[in-house]
C-alpha cells in the first residue's frame, strides 16, 4: 500500500501563525503535526508516501527532506491552488498508480495506532474504508449516515442540520476505482471538489465502502483551540523523559515533564504532563501541565499553563499566569514599566489578545 498526506491549504483559522508557517508543521507536543501523521503511516508498514503541497511546499520540503530519518520515502506532488481533497487526489493519480493507498489529513492528530486498520484493507476487498468518529459538533465535518446494518447510506459535508453525529475523521483508504469518482464528481457549493461527494459516488455506483468507528480520541487541529486540545491529549500519553545534558537547579519537576537536551531549569515549579524543549530556559517560573515550550525559547520570572509556545520566543517578568495560549515564533511577551503605564502591543494580522 502507498500513503497519501494531503499537505496544502491555507490555514486560514490558524492566524497568524499561519502567515509564516504551515499548519501542518505546528508542533503538538513539540513535534510537528504533519511528522505525527508520518510516523503513523510508518508505524502501519507504509514506506511510500506521497504528499501534496501548496503555498508553503518550500517550508515542508526543508522540514521533510526526503523522509529518510523517519525511514519513509517522500515524493512532494504540489497542487496549484486548494481546490479540495478529491482534486489532491486526482492530481495524485500519477503517484499512486493502481495501488491500494490511505489518505490521511496532514493537520489530524489520532489517538493509537491504525496499523490493524490498515492491514485488514489491504487484505480486504473493499473498494473503501472511511473512519468515523462521533463529535458534539457534527455540523463542522463531513458526516456519514449508517444503516440499521452498519452500511454507509449517505456522506455529507458540512450539514447544517446534520443527521448524525458521526464526523469523517481524516483517514480515508482506498483502491483505484476512486478515480472514477474524483473525474466523476463537480465542485461543492464552496466550490471545492470534495472528497465527500467522491465517496458517496462510489457508494452510488455500489462499490463497497466500509466504515469505522474509531474509539479512541481524534483532533483535527484547525483552530488554536483544537491544537490546545491535541497537545493536551498527547501530552497525557508521552513517556517522560530527561535528557543527561539537561540542567534542573533548585527545581521542582514532577514525574510527567519530558525535559529535552540542552533544557536548563533553575529555580522554578514544572508540573507535567509538560515538556520543555531543547535549549530552552525556565527560569523563577512556574510552568504548569499540559504545556508544551518548543526550543530556544526563555522564560523567566512568569507562570504558564495549558500552552504552546513554539521556537525562540520569550515570555519575560510577567505578573499574571499566562493560559490557554498559543504563542508563535521569535515572539516576545513582556512586563513593562515604562511611562505611560499601558498595555502596549505589536500585533501581527489577525491576532487575538485577551485582556484582563
Ligand atoms: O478533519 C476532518 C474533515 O476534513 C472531514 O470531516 C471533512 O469531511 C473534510 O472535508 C475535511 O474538512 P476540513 O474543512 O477540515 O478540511 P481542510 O480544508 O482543513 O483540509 C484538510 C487538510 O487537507 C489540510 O491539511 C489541508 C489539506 N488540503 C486541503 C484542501 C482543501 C489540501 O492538501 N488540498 C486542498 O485542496
Amino acid at each position: 500500500m502507498k500513503g497519501l498526506i494531503l499537505s496544502g491549504g491555507k490555514g486560514t483559522r490558524l492566524r497568524p501563525l499561519t502567515y509564516t508557517q504551515a499548519k501542518q508543521l505546528i508542533p503538538v507536543a513539540n513535534k510537528p503535526v504533519l511528522v505525527r501523521v508520518i510516523e503513523t503511516m510508518h508505524d502501519a508498514g507504509i514506506a511510500d508516501i506521497g504528499i501534496v503541497v501548496g503555498d508553503t511546499h518550500a517550508d515542508i520540503e526543508r522540514a521533510l527532506g526526503n523522509g529518510s530519518p523517519w525511514g519513509v520515502n517522500l515524493t512532494y506532488i504540489p497542487q496549484a491552488s486548494p481546490d479540495g481533497l478529491a482534486h489532491a487526489v486526482k492530481i495524485s493519480q500519477d503517484f499512486l498508480g493502481d495501488d491500494r493507498f490511505v489518505m490521511f489529513l496532514g493537520d489530524n492528530v489520532i489517538q493509537g495506532g491504525i496499523a490493524t486498520l490498515i492491514d485488514d484493507f489491504s487484505r480486504s476487498e473493499w473498494n473503501s474504508q472511511i473512519v468515523l468518529k462521533e463529535v458534539d459538533n457534527p455540523q463542522s465535518y463531513g458526516v456519514a449516515v449508517l444503516r440499521p446494518d452498519g452500511s454507509i447510506e449517505q456522506l455529507i459535508e458540512k450539514p447544517k442540520n446534520p443527521p448524525s453525529n458521526l464526523a469523517l475523521v481524516g483517514i480515508y483508504m482506498f483502491d483505484p476505482h476512486i478515480f472514477e469518482a474524483v473525474h466523476a464528481i463537480k465542485p461543492s457549493a464552496r466550490g471545492e471538489y470534495e472528497i465527500t461527494d467522491a465517496i458517496q459516488w462510489m457508494i452510488d455506483h455500489h462499490y463497497r465502502v466500509f466504515p469505522h468507528v474509531h474509539g479512541g480520541w481524534w483532533v483535527d487541529t484547525g483552530k488554536a483551540l483544537d491544537m490546545l486540545e491535541a497537545n493536551s491529549l498527547v501530552l497525557e500519553e508521552l513517556k517522560p523523559t530527561i535528557a543527561t545534558d539537561a540542567i534542573i537547579e533548585n527545581s521542582q519537576i514532577d514525574r510527567r515533564v519530558t525535559v529535552e537536551s540542552g533544557a536548563r531549569i533553575i529555580n522554578s515549579v514544572v508540573r507535567g504532563p509538560t515538556i520543555i524543549g531543547k535549549e530552552t530556559v525556565i527560569e523563577n517560573s512556574y510552568v504548569g501541565p499540559f504545556t508544551s515550550i518548543y526550543h530556544h525559547v526563555t522564560v523567566l520570572n512568569a507562570e504558564v499553563e495549558r500552552s504552546i509556545i513554539l521556537e525562540h520566543s520569550s515570555v519575560l517578568n510577567i505578573g499574571v499566569r499566562i493560559q490557554d495560549t498559543l504563542i508563535g515564533r521569535y515572539a516576545t511577551v513582556q512586563r513593562s514599566d515604562d511611562k505611560p503605564r499601558a498595555m502596549k502591543m505589536n500585533l501581527g494580522d489577525h491576532s487575538t489578545v485577551w485582556i484582563l
